[in-house]
């Protein structure tokens, strides 16, 4: 008998998975861009046009679809044409907020060649904080106007034709460092700054700044979606509207088995962001889709500090949480129309780390590599009969039950792809995995799994945790799946 049972229906798909939920997000902060993403012309490492090829390579191998661009709450003091130019030219300024000095090294130009050389699509985010609309739609002008003016002039001395940005963000955490705004007031601003971005280039998708619910006591931030959108009427003007969720149990490296636990149960907040937001869209929008950005997310352990740059270790545990999340994000499918990653190299929750002409991947990527398949694909109809421990998610002030796998599924033509988090720290499970109404041809695996969920990946010994192919036995359309304690599997699973 197995501990847990796993019924899919191929026959069955539901939304389409959409690729923009596996993108990333690159700030101006710490060693996230300098030295993580650029090294310049006279860097160390190995680079194109200043940007390092091993970033390249990694993130072209995950298809990476989108990267959001400069921030973060770097975003809302942040002027464009500080970084455009010859760069002997660039001012120096103050990053505020990560008390740095920016060099403007990297900029419109250095980012979307670095999009291009990953296949990425680019996402800005606009200052709303410190900036203007004109100086927001002056910024579109730049990157995608096809007439002739100073501002595509400009452009084509350095680039040549429109780079064509798709994805623009009307501020960052307009609650809190971008301005602090209520969500009313924001309502106000965003109408105002979008009108102008619509105008110019009706062709670009608008993504709006909102807040997660959770934990937050605060009146204001629970009501900050609602307000918005109330006061937003204009649903031609928003596209997608972003939610923010980082998580922490115990330390990065060091925590308990209960931390392990715990972290899990608190993902059930973010099920319910989803929940509230939603609902919140459905009612003030009811004539027009417009999704959930959940444009930055990730593990933020007490270890990352502005001191040190919010850098931290990745361990196992980071990895098949991550696993968890994006199970859940395609299961959310249809409505979640892109996630961030925060943040893709040296800083929180990274998929990698360099140092000079170092470079290591964490066992955070291998997840990301591991459902690379479900990009795109359509998200099979599921049903899990799982054991479950019981949790207390932070600030839901009740315990409720975490099932002990996260699964997601979806397909392809005739593959079926199946990603597992075993959410225990110490139950190895079994599971049937039943396909109904379908035949199975072949199955292959990947397991990522260590002793330890503390295991991490180092500069001397990069390879510690990485995924392995797995022998796996199948009948016809009914398997038997080990899930070993703190690992993540993903299968591919061709149907007759
Ligand atoms: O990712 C680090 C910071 O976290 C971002 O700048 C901000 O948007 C969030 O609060």
């Amino acid at each position: 008998m197995s501990d847990a049972v796993i019924h899919l229906w191929p026959g069955l798909p539901k939304a389409r998975i959409h690729p923009n939920i596996y993108g990333h997000f690159a700030e101006h902060l710490g060693r996230c861009i300098y030295e993580g993403v650029w090294v310049g012309p006279h860097g160390l490492a190995p680079h194109a046009d200043g940007v390092r090829l091993d970033v390249i390579a990694a993130l072209k191998q995950l298809r990476a679809p989108v990267v959001r661009w400069p921030g973060g709450c770097f975003a809302d003091d942040y002027h464009w044409r500080q970084g455009i130019g010859p760069v002997e030219k660039r001012p120096t300024t103050a990053n505020l907020w990560w008390r740095q000095t920016e060099p403007n090294a990297f900029g419109t130009d250095e980012f979307l060649r670095f999009c291009r050389a990953v296949g990425a699509e680019p996402y800005i985010c606009c200052n709303v904080g410190s900036g203007s609309p004109r100086e927001a739609r002056e910024w579109l002008e730049y990157c995608n106007f096809g007439g002739d003016s100073s501002l595509t002039r400009l452009r084509e001395a350095t680039a040549g034709a429109p780079y064509g940005v798709r994805y623009w963000g009307v501020g960052n955490e307009s609650w809190g460092c971008g301005g602090r705004f209520r969500g009313a007031d924001y309502a106000k601003e965003y109408a105002h700054f979008a009108t102008y971005l619509r105008a110019l280039d009706p062709s670009i998708e608008l993504i709006a700044s909102g807040t997660h619910y959770g934990d937050y006591k605060d009146p204001i931030l629970n009501t900050w979606n609602k307000d918005f959108c109330e006061e937003m009427h204009h649903a031609d003007l928003i596209d997608h509207l972003s939610i923010h969720r980082y998580f922490s149990r115990g330390g990065g490296v060091s925590f308990t088995d209960a931390e392990y636990h715990a972290v899990f149960a608190d993902l059930i907040t973010l099920e319910r962001d989803l929940e509230l937001t939603e609902a919140v869209l459905r009612y003030f929008y009811p004539d027009k889709h417009v999704g959930i950005a959940v444009d930055e997310w990730g593990m933020w352990h007490p270890e990352a500090t502005v001191e040190n740059g919010l850098e931290q270790a990745g361990t196992l545990r980071d990895a098949v949480f991550a696993g968890a999340v994006l199970n859940l994000f395609n299961r959310w499918a249809r409505r979640v129309t892109m996630a961030n990653l925060a943040q893709t190299v040296n800083v929180l929750h990274c998929l990698a780390a360099t140092d000079g002409p170092n470079f290591y991947l964490t066992p955070t990527y291998h997840v990301f590599d591991m459902m690379r398949r479900h990009m795109g694909a359509n998200l099979v109809t599921q049903e899990i009969e799982t054991p479950a421990y019981e949790g207390h998610p932070l600030g839901l002030g009740k315990k409720l039950d975490v099932p002990a796998l996260s699964v997601s599924a979806s397909i392809s033509g005739k593959r079926l792809h199946l990603t597992v988090a075993n959410q225990t720290a110490q139950q190895d499970l079994e599971a049937s995995v039943i396909i109904h109404e379908a035949r199975l041809a072949a199955a292959v695996g990947r397991l990522l799994h260590a002793e330890s969920p503390r295991a991490v990946n180092t500069f001397e010994d990069p390879k510690r945790v990485a995924s392995r192919r797995i022998k796996v036995d199948h009948a016809k359309n009914e398997v038997v799946f080990a899930f070993p304690r703190h690992s993540f599997t993903a299968f591919s699973l061709t149907l007759e």
